[in-house]
This record gives C-alpha cells, sequence and structure tokens, in this order.
C-alpha cells in the first residue's frame, strides 16, 4: 500500500510489547475530517499513523476482485485472517463500492477478531521506534485502545460530511449525485453505529470535536491543546 495510511512503513509488529506508548486514539463517523486531523496529528507530534478503516476496506477489497460474497461470514473471516497490508493498493480501496463493503465486513465478529491483534500490536510498539502512534476508526478508544492517552470523537453534520465527500469522489464519478452520497454515509453510518461488536460510539472519556464549522487549521489547533495538556499532565 502507499503511505497515504500508514505514515511510517516498516513490519507489522509481532505480539504485545511492554513499551509503552503513547497512543492518540480518533473515532467517527466517514468523512467527518478524523483521517486529515490523524495525519496532522501524526506529523506535529512524529508519531506513526495508521487507519483502520483500510484493514477493513482491505479485506472487502480483496472478497470483491475474488467475487467472493462480503456477506459470507466464514469467508470473510478466512480473508481477514490472510489479510497482509503490504498487498493493498490504497487507491483501489478508496472507492465507494468498497466503502460499503468493508462496513459489511466489519460488522463480522471473526473479522474484527482477526484484525485485532495487529492494530494493538501497532499502537504498543510503532513501526520505526517511534514514541506513539495515532489510529483512527470506530472503536479504536472504545475497544482497540481503550487505554489511549488521548481520545477523541470527531463528528459533523450528515449534509456537512456528504458534501466533503462529494468533492473528494467528483474528480472520478462525475455523474454522482451529492444526495446518493448523503444516502450512503446514513446507511454507513446506522450500520457502523448499530452492529452488535465493537460498535461506533464515542468512549467515556473521549473528548468530542464537531468540525461541522470549523476549518482543518482551527480542528488541529483545538486537538492539539488537548493533547499538549494531557501529555503535560500524565504522560
Ligand atoms: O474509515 P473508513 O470509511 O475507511 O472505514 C470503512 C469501514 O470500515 C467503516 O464503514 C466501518 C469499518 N471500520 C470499523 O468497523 N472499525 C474501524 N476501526 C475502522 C473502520
Amino acid at each position: 500500500m502507499t503511505d497515504a495510511s500508514r505514515q511510517s512503513a516498516a513490519e507489522p509488529p509481532a505480539g504485545h510489547s511492554a513499551f509503552k506508548s503513547k497512543v492518540i486514539a480518533l473515532d467517527g463517523p466517514a468523512a467527518s475530517g478524523k483521517g486529515t486531523l490523524a495525519r496532522r496529528l501524526a506529523r506535529a507530534y512524529r508519531f506513526a499513523y495508521l487507519d483502520t478503516g483500510v484493514l477493513y476496506r482491505g479485506v472487502a477489497w480483496s472478497m470483491m476482485r475474488d467475487a467472493a460474497d462480503p456477506a459470507d461470514a466464514d469467508a470473510a473471516a478466512r480473508y481477514a485472517r490472510d489479510f497482509d497490508i503490504d498487498r493493498i493498493d490504497d487507491k483501489l480501496v478508496r472507492t465507494r463500492e468498497v466503502g460499503a463493503a468493508a462496513s459489511r465486513v466489519a460488522a463480522i465478529p471473526a473479522v474484527r477478531a482477526a484484525l485485532l491483534d495487529y492494530q494493538r500490536a501497532y499502537a504498543a510498539r510503532p513501526p520505526g521506534g517511534l514514541e506513539g502512534a495515532v489510529l483512527d476508526g470506530r472503536d479504536i478508544g472504545t475497544v482497540v485502545c481503550p487505554d489511549a492517552c488521548v481520545k477523541f470523537f470527531v463528528t459533523a453534520s450528515p449534509e456537512t460530511r456528504a458534501h466533503r465527500r462529494w468533492l473528494e469522489l467528483r474528480c472520478d464519478r462525475p455523474d454522482l449525485g451529492e444526495d446518493e452520497v448523503l444516502r450512503d454515509l446514513k446507511e454507513r453510518d446506522a450500520r457502523d453505529a448499530a452492529r452488535a461488536d465493537a460498535p461506533m460510539k464515542p468512549a467515556v472519556d473521549a473528548e468530542l470535536l464537531d468540525t461541522t464549522h470549523l476549518s482543518i487549521d482551527a480542528v488541529e489547533a483545538a486537538a492539539r491543546r488537548i493533547i499538549d495538556d494531557i501529555f503535560r499532565r500524565c504522560v
């Protein structure tokens, strides 16, 4: 894969580590701005960055490539166990169709279980010997890294998110209407929030960041004030 989802490419760390890294967990719905914020924070603090959505997208994309059915739980679990992040093409997994299929495979508990160790190991021992890691997804603060030093739940109104996603997609899909994108996002939010296993929700100790009316610079500044304060007090 390209470095868009992982700023520091290295071998996935094997197993858990005693090394206690600093973890920034960012959860929230699609197109809330959490990915952009995560990349900026990783750069600012020189931390590694893992976009965990790519793992689910990669499983879904591999199944679609092989004409396998993403609703087949046994097959999806097999694909998740065989998953190799280095074989994923970042551009191919970014489509709307792969996003929808990713949300379906992500509701299968065996898929989540198969991807959990990789994420936890990445957070515990970030690649490149970096001091910390930023992970973004839906369940980072609640399930993957419940001990993260800083947790954010990043959100924005569905209309704002749909507009942002439409702007990203319209070069490749000039026929795509903003209303279709909005419908997709709402369906995906509902599926991600309603699933029984690791549903999308804010951790009880997460800071809420609503980006609806904020520029990305303002969002980053707000997040960094909170992080700096937490790092000063307890790391
Ligand atoms: O963040 P994204 O749009 O790339 O994620 C694609 C799908 O993957 C999303 O609809 C739900 C799933 N996902 C998840 O269930 N848990 C995560 N930590 C990250 C993504």
